[in-house]
């Protein structure tokens, strides 16, 4: 249902002696329905870049993005707004879509002003509803972010995501920002809320264990190109791209892997 063909993006530098700078290279893939697609590589990498590609926040300089179908490259302003309610994004710190100004119940409330979703009445009931949906408590509504712990504040941005019951998410490293145990809540009540409503997601991430949790599949991204894609499991067992052998060798040496049987053998 997503379908990214032969995505590339540069940038330029400089006036005089112009120079190209390429951070996504020639990147086919795509994403069914209900699926979760994990994106690693390390920093840099250009994973952010593509990720903003698929939802046509960024343009790519060349290349094709289909939404059902859809050529979303090639739709104008207008035909995009209709696009963009089902297709939204996640950000690693939640202060970016939240507004320290404003109270929790008028931060989830904001997606329902902005695209005039429902009625004040069904909008009263919606909120605790969306804020049951991801584990907070109604009392939290009146609290304003900085009240609120940094997993609390991802719960909130997760809320106003669903609101506009979207069909495709890119969370771009949504819990790296958070400590491990709140980063294992927050990550569980994304996956349980991806399956419950078969949202098609793109987790971004430079953290294979977190990838590995998350993703149906996942593609491999080294220097702007995909280097490896497959099944998780076919990935992270039989990996034959040289990058993504040293990437799962040096994860299972950080302490981050200790005590998890190795499953993947390197020469
Ligand atoms: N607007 C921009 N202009 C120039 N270079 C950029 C711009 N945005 C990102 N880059 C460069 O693109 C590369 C990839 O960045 P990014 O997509 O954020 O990677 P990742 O998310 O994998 O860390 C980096 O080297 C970054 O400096
Ligand atoms: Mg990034």
């Amino acid at each position: 249902m997503i379908e990214l063909a032969n995505i590339t993006k540069y940038y330029t530098r400089g006036f005089f002696r112009k120079q190209k700078s390429l951070i996504v290279d020639d990147v086919s893939l795509s994403i069914r329905r209900g699926e979760t697609l994990g994106l690693v590589g390390e920093s840099g990498s250009g994973k952010t870049t593509l990720g903003r590609i698929a939802l046509r926040l960024i343009e790519p300089s060349s290349g094709t993005v289909r939404f059902d179908g859809v050529d979303v490259t090639s739709l104008s302003r207008s035909a995009l707004r209709q696009f963009r309610q089902r297709m939204q994004i996640i950000f690693q710190d939640p202060d970016t879509s939240l507004n320290p100004r404003m109270t929790i119940h008028d931060c989830v409330a904001e997606p329902f002003r902005i695209w005039r979703l429902a009625g004040a009445r069904e909008m009263e009931d919606r909120i605790p509803e969306l804020l049951g949906l991801v584990g907070l408590q109604p009392e939290l509504a009146s609290r304003y972010p900085f009240e609120i712990s940094g997993g609390q504040k991802q719960r909130v941005a997760l809320a106003r995501v669903l609101a506009l019951n979207p069909t495709f998410i890119v969370a771009d490293e949504p819990t790296a920002a958070l400590d491990l145990s709140v980063q294992a809540q927050v990550l569980s009540l994304l996956k349980d809320i991806q399956q419950k409503r078969q949202l098609t997601l793109l987790f971004i991430s430079h953290d294979l264990q977190v990838i590995e949790k998350m993703s149906d599949r996942i593609a491999v991204m080294h220097k702007g190109r995909i280097v490896e894609q497959g099944a998780t499991s076919q990935i992270l067992r039989h990996p034959t791209d040289r990058y993504t052998i040293r990437m799962i060798a040096a994860a299972h040496e950080s302490e981050a892997w200790f005590g998890k049987e190795s499953p993947v053998t390197t020469e």
